[in-house]
């Protein structure tokens, strides 16, 4: 508008410019008005101008206004898995008796897996961790860990005793995925080695675990079992913490619950990592899904896996 209005190709430039033609008395008029008309046509221009910016602003505002009274949106607060809950407790109670914890490779060696722990190929119990293989150029010797058993020769083989340690940390079995199988799963290792090691004090420290984790009144029993890399080996139970032993559904009506596997670690174990003969010690493996399970009152281990948040939430 302002181009055309007061530009040099406008209507009041021409007048302007034909001004020449005019004689004096009449140049002065035309000349005053011509003035007048510019000031009014330009100072209306730029008042329009501001109100239109003005206007444009105010819209703005209105618009980018915030409502500081609308309800915000609550971010949604995430919590630790129930399964690393339940390691943690079992962690803590060891570390409470001064236990260290050890982390270690969940991809093995067949000589950590197996072999050192007194299982040589053709060993009938290799059977009952059949593995999962990793590929290499010599196969057969790379497997997906199937206990955390391994870490008590690695462990031992680089540290002197005393060892008062716990390994935690996931395994894997070639199994079939059942409400009590899981083809992956987690475990706690434990190992002690000091002078004077007996079984009495295998059964204090794992006492002293089931109470932490199943309640203070419980009773903890030993059954003889069969492990290669310990001699004896134990099954230990714990007095059913549903029903104080007179047996229900979570016991099977037999008071009792199986933990974990236990027993005095194997002379050919100390062998193999070059201890002295005279040391003893004990160790212990237990599954955390199990252990949860039976906690939790759960009735599918799977449903540690599935990640449905309502059933997460609820631990
Ligand atoms: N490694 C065994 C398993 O996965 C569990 C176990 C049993 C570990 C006895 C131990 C032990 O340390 O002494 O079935």
């Amino acid at each position: 508008m302002r181009v055309a209005f007061l530009g040099r190709k406008s209507e009041l430039s021409s007048i302007n410019k034909s001004m020449g033609t005019l004689d004096d008395q009449e140049r002065k008029r035309i000349g005053q008005k011509l003035n007048e008309v510019r000031t009014a046509v330009s100072g209306h221009l730029e008042e329009q101008g501001d109100r239109a910016l003005r206007l444009e602003r105010e819209a703005r505002t209105e618009d980018e206004r915030l409502d500081p009274t609308l309800p915000g949106r609550k971010p949604r607060r995430g919590r630790l898995h129930p399964l690393t809950q339940v390691t943690d407790e079992i962690i803590d109670a060891f570390v409470g008796i001064g236990f260290k914890v050890v982390d270690g490779p969940v991809v093995e060696t067949d000589y950590y897996n197996f072999e050192a722990l007194n299982m040589p190929p053709d060993h009938p119990a290799r059977s009952m961790h059949d593995t999962l293989y990793v590929e290499t150029e010599d196969p057969g010797t790379i497997v997906v860990r199937t206990h955390t058993s391994p870490m008590q020769i690695r462990v031992m083989e680089t540290t002197p005793p005393p060892l008062y340690m716990v390994f935690p940390g996931r395994v894997a079995r070639r199994d079939e995925v059942t409400p009590n199988h899981l083809a992956s799963f987690m475990q706690i290792e434990g190992l002690v080695v000091d002078q004077g090691i007996s079984f009495a004090d295998m059964k204090g420290t794992l006492e002293v675990f089931a109470k932490a984790i199943f309640g203070p009144g419980l009773e903890v029993r030993i059954h003889p079992s069969y492990f290669p890399f310990t001699e004896p080996s134990a099954e230990v139970y714990v007095s059913c913490f549903a029903c104080d032993g007179s047996g229900c559904g979570t016991c099977r009506g037999e008071g009792w619950i199986e933990v974990m596997g236990a027993g005095m670690v194997h002379p050919n174990l100390f062998k193999a990592v070059g201890y002295p003969e005279d040391i003893t010690g004990f160790a212990f493996g237990m599954g955390v899904e199990r252990i949860a399970k039976l906690r939790y009152e759960i009735h599918d281990l799977r449903t540690f896996y599935e990640n449905d948040v309502r059933f997460l939430e609820r631990f």
